[in-house]
């Protein structure tokens, strides 16, 4: 199958990052189609040998066991080339038309992996030139990093334009988490599996959380995430997305419209925000100096490219509902930040307690499913079993006290540590034209309708509400008063 896979913003961060390890992976797995081209565009003067090399030192970078010996490399680097673009100049598109046009390929695909701020110039300059067809339109793809726009109305005005040159099938929004086999997993977990339906509802679940929390700071990103700040960067659409397939009916089939039409009534299903609730469940927080395992970690507001009288959040908690049939009244947790007490992704399902209890009441949480994402990726079931004494287990009775207990399942140690990972699966997805893991326009639009109050809430109080944290804790007390007032806690501390 032959492929051109044109990297806009091909010696950016992204493609340094994310992308060239993953292609590579993709390369050395021998899923990658072969007879593809991976084009680098950028301004940069480099040619062919110049950019394989800057590869091949990024390459040289990864962990050890995903680096590419002298062969391999040689291999990927044939797939390799470059074209000096400046995405500002109508002419430069032309001659990257004429380099595209030259060949027939069975895909086309065209990845801004550039600032969000040129989305709509790149892609005009695209469908000027004739770019956003190949053979058939479906032959060409054009894929979004996130973020799309900064909210709803700038979300509209990149759609509109992209989908001015490009039918919606052609257009591939990327939200990485939907790439993670753990994310994938929670799917099969749910619709695979017919154990899990009867009780997934208001009648046994009591309440969700849904925790991704980061050790990391904001590294040499702090310039775009002052303007961001993790309502946008996280909770927009990782966290969402997660809610979605965790909230979501199971869809008629497995094909991507089915899917994201389910997801879409989720979002359209959140409880809007009232003055009530804007005030009462989310908390906003930001870090201040603190520490990790000995290591001393500086304030937010003093890391490179933050403003130092920043109202940035790099914490956000908050509550919120699914009004409809089968999740009226279960409050949804949802918990992210920066420079957390770990790296740590999960969601926890927690069942309501036995409705009349004949045992001693146990300490500890039990009637609990966490569904670890990241690092582990695995489910735990935390269960009540028969509790032990020095004289071994206590009869069945009145008075008897219970143990938790856990039934274990990690995913990494069934499946093998070298599942691929969430841009290797994505840019196949993409090659090969399968939308399912994409996000379809009317989800991020709704998505940026429900976090919008929230934005203009927090614009309006300026700092006031802004809770400092100490860098290295599980963030503000405040989300964990906010909880307690449902009379839960967040998982990490039953
Ligand atoms: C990105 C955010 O989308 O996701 C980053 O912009 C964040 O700020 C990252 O660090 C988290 O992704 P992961 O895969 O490391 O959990």
């Amino acid at each position: 199958m032959a492929f051109d896979l044109v990297l806009f913003g091909g010696t950016g961060d992204l493609v340094w990052r994310k992308l060239m390890p993953a292609l590579f992976q993709a390369y050395r797995h021998g899923t990658l189609p072969p007879g593809g081209r991976i084009i680098g565009v950028a301004r940069d003067g480099l040619d062919d040998a110049a950019f394989r090399s800057l590869i091949e030192t990024r390459l040289a970078q990864v962990e050890l066991a995903k680096r590419p010996s002298a062969d391999e490399f040689a291999g990927f680097a044939q797939l390799l080339h470059y074209l000096r673009v400046d995405l500002s100049k109508p002419a430069d598109y032309l001659a990257l038309a004429d380099v595209l046009n030259a060949r027939e390929v069975d895909a086309r695909v065209l990845y801004l992996a550039t600032a969000p701020s040129l989305f709509t110039t790149v892609c005009q300059q695209l469908v000027a030139c004739g770019l956003n067809q190949a053979h058939t339109p479906n032959d060409t793809r054009i894929v979004l990093e996130k973020p799309l726009g900064h909210d709803l109305a700038s979300n509209r005005a990149i759609n509109e334009v992209v989908r001015a040159g490009f039918a919606e099938k052609q257009i591939f929004r990327i939200d990485h988490y939907l790439g993670k086999p753990s994310v994938q997993n929670l799917f099969a977990m749910r619709f695979g599996n017919a154990l899990f339906e009867p009780l997934w509802r208001r009648e046994t679940i009591a309440n969700i959380q849904i925790t991704i929390a980061e050790e990391l700071g904001v590294e040499k990103r702090g310039g775009f995430y002052d303007q961001t700040g993790a309502l946008r960067d996280m909770v927009q659409n990782h966290a969402l997305q997660l809610l979605c397939a965790i909230g979501m009916e199971p869809p008629i089939n497995a094909h991507a419209d089915a899917i994201r039409d389910e997801k879409l009534k989720v979002l359209r299903s959140l409880k809007p925000w009232t003055p009530h609730t804007l005030a009462q469940h989310v908390v906003r927080g930001q870090y201040i100096a603190g520490g990790f395992n000995g290591e001393a970690m500086p304030a937010y507001r003093d890391e490179p490219g933050v403003d130092p009288n920043s109202h940035t959040e790099t914490f956000v908690a908050l509550r919120t509902e699914i009004a409809n049939w089968r999740w009226a009244g279960v409050p949804f947790y949802i918990r992210t930040g920066k420079r957390l007490a770990a790296r740590e992704a999960h969601i926890a399902v927690n069942f309501r307690p036995t409705p009349h209890a004949i045992f001693k009441s146990p300490l500890g949480a039990a009637n609990r499913l966490v569904i670890h994402l990241q690092p582990k990726d695995g489910l735990t079931l935390h269960l009540f079993a028969q509790g032990q004494d020095k004289r071994g287990p206590a009869s069945f009775g009145a008075g008897q006290s219970l143990a938790p207990v856990q039934l274990d399942l990690d995913f990494d140690k069934r499946f093998g540590s070298e599942r691929v990972g969430a841009y290797e699966r994505l840019l196949l997805d993409v090659i090969e034209g399968r939308l399912n893991l994409f996000v379809r326009s009317d989800e991020q639009e709704e998505a940026w309708r429900w976090v919008e109050p929230v934005m203009r809430h927090w614009k309006d109080s300026g700092d006031e509400g802004l809770k400092p944290y100490a860098a290295g804790t599980w963030g503000p007390s405040a989300a964990s008063a906010m909880i307690a007032r449902d009379g839960h806690s967040w998982s990490e501390e039953s």
